[in-house]
């Protein structure tokens, strides 16, 4: 014997298929360093003061995952922030433009619509309303 330890075929095969490449598949999509995925709202959530978001403004809430918009007669409207291409949260706002920051999908933060793929399905809405002077998402259907 050479002393020399040469891996078997099955082996080598078995590393190959438990060995994860980086960049490539939904691992890659991973939301968080603790791969949970972003929470929406899952009971009525206070997202701010009525004032927060004027006529025709749009303010995301991060920490909730919900952006909202406000058209111009007043009436609100709320969108789940969580990505539905992979699930990362979208922490970016551009304008009216919701950016993720996983592969670039880009969403209409006034109407959920997708404005940019990888992503093909529309923001969550979620029901939005004021109590009290505050803000209060609801989670969706
Ligand atoms: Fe892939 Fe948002 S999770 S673009």
């Amino acid at each position: 014997m050479s002393g020399r330890t040469v891996p078997s075929r099955r082996t080598v095969l078995r590393s190959a298929v438990l060995t994860p490449v980086a960049g490539l598949g939904p691992a890659a999509c991973s939301p968080g360093d603790d791969g949970a995925a972003p929470a929406r709202p899952t009971a009525p959530v206070e997202l701010g003061a009525d004032g927060e978001v004027a006529d025709g403004a749009t303010k995301l809430y991060r920490d909730a995952n919900v952006v909202v918009s406000r058209a111009g007669d007043g009436s609100l409207k709320a969108f789940s922030t969580v990505c539905t291409h992979a699930g990362c949260p979208i922490g970016k706002l551009e304008g009216t433009k919701l950016v993720c920051p996983c592969h670039g999908s880009e969403f209409d933060a006034r109407t959920g619509e997708v404005l940019h793929a990888p992503a093909t399905t529309p923001l969550v809405e979620l029901p939005v309303e004021v109590k009290q002077g505050r803000i209060v998402a609801s989670p969706g259907t």
